[in-house]
């Protein structure tokens, strides 16, 4: 008996060690606080509503970072900032630069500690992985959402959720896999695409698939959002988010086919579909 509680305890040690540190659960997506992932292109308000919603309405601060845009120096209305000051938002906040020296101090990350909201804009999502990963600034905004706040973002915005980076190459937007490959996580084992179906790039994931097995690909199409928290993912806006998990599914029937790995299927989610994130499955269609 007693050699059999070790193995069990033994058994259990390896678990809990094997998992990744900074994974206090099994969450896919955050434990606390929502993500509102966005495809591109022009958004309609209800989008940045469901933000300034999550955030916790008009009284709330919103940091938005317009940094990926690769501008050489943003106003307050930059990356929506201004769109969510005209949806009723009162304080909204442009936060940038592109030292990590600077995004490390105390002095930057001072608007993201009242903040329950953080927006990243558009544009290549390396620029906000040579400026933030590491410093902290990444620290601060991964806590805004630890603290039950809300990360949005749109294009490079959506892609710096992911785990793995897709499309982080500094020489080109049309490589999938690039020089810039670690996002900042705050959905593990995932890369996030958008403008897929406008810049017909929905064939480009199964490349990502084939370079990191196992991972889940979401590509977002634009003026369409997929929200997501601990291990729900739901769609909503004008168009379509495609799921890349090895298996394919239909509306014409609720069961999931495996298919073999190579199969170079994936399928289509509209508004009110909700994904398991865990499960890797449909879980409710509209
Ligand atoms: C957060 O702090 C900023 C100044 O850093 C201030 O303008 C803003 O009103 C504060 N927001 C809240 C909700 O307290
Ligand atoms: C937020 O502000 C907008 C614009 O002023 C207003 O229309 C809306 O009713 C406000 N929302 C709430 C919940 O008060």
């Amino acid at each position: 008996m007693v050699h059999f509680n070790l193995q069990a305890i033994l058994a259990l040690a390896v678990t809990v060690s094997a998992l990744p540190a900074d994974s206090p659960t099994q969450y896919v997506g955050p434990e606390n606080g929502n993500l509102v992932i966005v495809g591109g292109g022009t958004l309609d308000d209800s989008i940045l509503q469901r933000v300034i919603d999550l955030a916790g309405g008009n009284d709330s601060s919103i940091v938005v970072i317009p940094t990926a845009q690769g501008d050489p120096s943003y106003d307050q209305n930059a990356a929506n900032a201004g769109d969510f000051r005209r949806l009723g938002a009162k304080s909204v906040t442009v936060l940038h630069t592109y030292d990590p020296e600077v995004a490390n101090t105390e002095e930057f990350v001072q608007p993201l500690l009242n903040a329950t909201g953080v927006w990243f804009g558009g544009g290549r999502q390396w620029r906000l992985v040579d400026a933030y990963a590491g410093t902290l600034t990444q620290q601060t905004i991964r806590a805004v959402l630890d603290a039950g706040g809300v990360i949005g973002g749109s294009s490079a915005g959506a892609s710096i959720q992911g785990d793995f980076l897709a499309r982080g190459d500094t020489e080109s937007n049309t490589l999938i896999i690039g020089d810039h490959q670690q996002g900042f996580a705050y959905v593990k084992n995932v890369a996030i695409d958008q403008h897929v179906l406008v810049r017909n790039r929905q064939f480009d994931m199964l490349n990502v698939l084939k370079y990191k097995p196992g991972i889940l690909g979401i590509a977002i199409n634009e003026n369409t959002a997929v929200h997501v928290w601990k291990n729900s993912a739901q769609v909503f806006g004008a168009s379509y988010a495609i799921i890349y998990d090895g298996t394919y599914w239909s509306r014409d029937g609720n069961d999931p086919n495996q298919l073999p790995d190579d199969s170079g299927l994936f399928y289509f989610l509209r508004e009110g579909d909700e994904y398991d994130l865990g499960l890797r499955k449909v879980i409710k269609s509209s």
